[in-house]
């Protein structure tokens, strides 16, 4: 029973890739640039105890890139797969079908060697697509109802939802009910990585949906945006 439960998604998966469906309903023309991120680390000097006791939420930074490791953790963090026979990831999913996707939205200098632009985020290969050139923070932070740490920060990271994956197995409750749950937990998963690693960050959730799929050039429900940056003094 277990064993159908997990496999369901990953047949389908394999379906769907057979008949050249890229999961996310967008025509890409592949090849994009890809950029490998540096291999997660898996252990650090802050506690899980540590991190939930100081989190907050974050919306001034100081002027400074992120490193392309940090940004690697951070994508790590939020779906980054730690099981490999089933592709189980750091936040759980409802059976395992995985309706969110990550992109990072990156300003000019945001990060230490990585051009402006919006990248997506491949789970399986831990790297990141180019999907745009260009630096859309303040395009963003107009979608975010002018919320000026969309600006500021190093990098915005989006996710958003293909609902499908998920309603196909459990109907309207997957999209009214377990898309959501889900980017909550992969939400507090990037709250903590942060405190782990030094930087800030805010969940945001007032912003025109249109917009930021515009932006983002997707046709997928987006549902946080999520600015990261240097925290001010670091964490206590
Ligand atoms: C679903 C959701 C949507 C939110 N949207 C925004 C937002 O649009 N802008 C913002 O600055 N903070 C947003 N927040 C962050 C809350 O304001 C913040 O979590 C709250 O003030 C408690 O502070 P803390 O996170 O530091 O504990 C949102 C939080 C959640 C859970």
């Amino acid at each position: 029973m277990l064993l159908a439960y997990i496999l369901a998604p990953a047949l389908a998966s394999i379906g769907l890739a057979l008949i050249g469906y890229d999961g996310s309903y967008r025509k890409i023309s592949r090849p994009l640039t890809k950029i490998p991120l540096p291999p997660p680390r898996y252990d650090s000097n802050i506690s899980v105890e540590h991190a939930l006791r100081v989190r907050r939420s974050i919306r001034e930074y100081e002027d400074k890139s992120l490193t392309l490791e940090q940004v690697g953790q951070l994508a790590w963090a939020a779906q980054g797969i730690t099981e490999k026979r089933y592709g189980f990831r750091t936040a759980p999913s409802a059976g395992a079908t995985y309706p969110l996707e990550i992109y990072v939205v990156v300003k000019k200098g945001g990060v230490e060697g990585l051009p402006e632009g919006i990248y997506h985020y491949l789970p399986r290969e831990h790297t990141l697509e180019l999907l745009k050139s260009g630096d859309y923070s303040r395009e963003l932070m107009d979608a975010c109802l002018d919320q000026e740490w969309v600006r500021d920060a190093a990098i915005n990271i989006v996710i958003t939802a293909i609902s499908e994956r998920t309603t196909w197995r459990y109907g309207e409750r997957g999209r009214i009910r377990y898309v959501h749950m889900e980017v909550g937990h992969v939400g507090q998963n990037i709250y903590l990585q942060c405190v782990s690693l030094g930087l800030g960050c805010v969940v945001i959730g007032a912003f025109y949906d249109e917009e930021v799929k515009k932006i983002i050039g997707v046709d997928e429900e987006p549902l946080y945006v999520i600015p990261v940056g240097a925290k001010k003094g670091g964490w206590l």
